[in-house]
């Protein structure tokens, strides 16, 4: 090592780049980087803002062993309800490997919120096409709210792996106009059978 040349840029033996040259490099990938990092960061503050996407303002905790017997998502208080102030609330289970109810219907055109719970394990609620997307994790409530514009099918898919049957847990929103909503009964509400 003590024969390394004073020269920089002259060639050193067995192709070795000089010290010099790799810091170069080394800086430009470095800012490289550092650019792709500030777009991605861009992007995700972007679509949040734009898509109504954020964390959770607070921490639920719901006891997932006891869901059916007690509290909120008992089976005769699962679907949509509408509340005092003309809002829908949409309460699911997501377990292995179906959403209870499997088929929702909301109202179009109204402030709706979701909330959610798993007895099970991690399983994911998604709404394509609208802000509506959240892991449901057993022992905490998951709340999501949203508005649709139209009315239509949205297909929910479950969007975390959560065992062999995962593929196949999927389920239905129905939004459907407030005319067609407001005066029904809970078992109406929440199916989507043919009427
Ligand atoms: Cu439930 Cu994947």
């Amino acid at each position: 090592m003590a024969d390394v040349p004073s020269t920089p840029q002259q060639p050193l033996p067995d192709g070795i780049v000089p010290e010099d040259i790799v810091a170069r490099t080394e800086n430009r990938w470095l800012v490289v980087m550092a650019a792709m990092l500030g777009v991605m960061m861009a992007i995700i503050v972007v679509t949040g803002i734009a898509g109504a996407l954020h964390p959770s303002s607070n921490v639920e905790i719901v006891d997932p062993l006891s869901l059916h017997l007690q509290g909120e998502f008992v089976e005769s208080n699962l679907g949509t309800a509408l509340e005092p102030d003309g809002t829908a609330t949409v309460r699911i289970i997501a377990g292995q490997y179906d959403f209870i109810p499997s088929c929702i219907r909301v109202p179009a055109q109204t402030p709706a919120k979701f909330r959610l719970t798993s007895p099970d394990v991690v399983h994911g609620f998604l709404l394509p096409g609208t802000n509506v997307n959240t892991m449901v994790v057993p022992g905490f409530v998951s709340e999501v709210r949203t508005r649709f514009a139209k009315t239509g099918d949205y297909v929910m898919p479950c969007h975390e792996f959560c065992g062999l049957g995962h593929q196949a847990m999927w389920a239905r929103v129905r939004v459907v106009p407030w005319d067609n909503f407001a005066g029904k009964g809970l078992l109406v509400r929440t199916s989507c059978a043919k009427q």
